[in-house]
């Protein structure tokens, strides 16, 4: 048994002595925050490596959310998907409009685009997909919608940094897409998020909403917040992004080495790569399907914490079954998703996992059939 316990995720740390170079320079200029030389240097090298035209910064993902839904002026209904984190429906309601939940494909449980116009009223001001574990969503089809209402896309792309499709960009769909750099990212910036767009005049806007709406020095011309990102966290984000290409590799290799295991047992179902597409390997879910596979999701959860493996629900409960909600949004509107939402498991997964331990996972998973 391995020493230490296994958990789904585990930050990626650079080695020390990079970090701490990167900090030397805040002590000689005293700039912590407020868009200081770390925070523009790394906007300059996100929009390079997202190959995106503008960056905006944030203290994290969820206020990046926020930013974009009031920036844009998302109000009435937004159409988005229950199968995602919690911060993707709370964004929408702490914006002051109404989720309005999608249901999901089967194969990559993106929002179903071919539901999307049925959804739509005369409340409906966006559409908020969700790339959900870095699975592309069908944005052509979801722009054609889009465009034939006069609706704006913000993508939730908290899971899909890094993410190209015939070289191009996820973070360059819709009108703007939100990056977490949460520690448990695939790029992190302790915590941190940011927005991606084309609309050069957003870039003002998104700088004040996260400086107390202030255009300037004195005056509030807006209400926004405050969901600035340090300089700890932007030199955090300029020395990962040293390493992003070598944690994505990492990472493919492990989830290859999942699929040898995995892929072909009769009752999983696992990803898989699809050609033109860069992924990042961002997380391992796998579909059960009991009756085939001969265990449940949670039997195989129970047994992997019996080994001291802690895997995830990830996304169990759906967000519009979220206690808050008190039966407002019934599961049946998205059967799709209520019945991944019960049979996925997602296996941990991280550069700096050891491949035997991967097979050890594997060996638990299959253990109990
Ligand atoms: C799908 C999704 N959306 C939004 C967020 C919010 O990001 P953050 O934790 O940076 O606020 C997360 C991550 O945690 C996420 O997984």
């Amino acid at each position: 048994m391995s020493p230490e316990p296994i958990h789904v995720v585990r930050p990626f740390l650079p080695p020390l002595a990079e970090y701490v170079q990167e900090l030397e320079s805040i002590w000689e200029t005293h700039h912590l925050t407020h868009s200081g030389p770390k925070h523009q240097a790394l906007t300059a090298a996100l929009a390079d490596y997202l190959s995106v035209p503008q960056v905006s910064l944030f203290a994290n993902g969820h206020l990046a959310l926020e930013a974009a839904l009031q920036t844009l002026g998302v109000t009435g209904e937004v159409i988005t998907t229950p199968f995602t984190f919690a911060s993707t429906t709370q964004a929408i309601v702490h914006s002051g409009a109404t989720p309005v939940f999608c249901d999901i494909t089967a194969d990559s449980y993106v929002m179903d685009p071919e539901l999307i116009e049925s959804l739509i009223t005369d409340r409906t001001s966006a559409i908020l997909p969700v790339h959900v574990y870095g699975n592309l969503c069908d944005h052509a089809r979801i722009q054609e919608i889009a465009d034939a209402h006069g609706l704006k896309v913000i993508y939730d792309a908290a899971h899909a940094f890094g993410v190209t499709k015939d070289g191009i960009g996820v973070g360059s769909y819709g009108d703007v897409s939100m990056f977490s750099f949460h520690a448990t990212k695939v790029f992190h910036t302790i915590e941190g998020g940011g927005l991606t767009f084309a609309d050069e005049r957003l870039s003002q806007e998104f700088a004040a909403w996260r400086q107390f709406g202030q255009y300037g020095k004195e005056d509030s011309g807006a209400i926004g917040t405050n969901a600035k990102l340090t300089e700890f966290g932007a030199a955090m984000g300029l020395v990962n992004l040293r390493h992003i290409d070598a944690t994505i590799e990492a990472r493919r290799q492990l989830t290859l080495r999942y699929r040898e295991h995995l892929a072909s047992v009769p009752g999983l179902s696992l990803g898989e790569d699809i050609p033109g597409i860069r992924h990042n390997y961002a997380y391992l879910p796998v579909v059960f399907d009991p009756e085939e596979f001969g265990r449940s999701r949670d039997d195989v959860l129970r047994d992997l914490a019996d080994n001291d493996i802690y895997a995830r629900r990830y996304f169990h409960p759906l967000t519009s079954q979220f206690s808050v909600f008190e039966g407002r949004f019934p599961a049946e509107q998205t059967p799709v998703a209520a019945g991944i939402a019960d049979r996925v498991l997602t296996l941990p997964l991280y550069a700096g996992l050891p491949a035997s331990e991967v097979d050890r996972i594997c060996e638990v998973v299959l253990a109990g059939r």
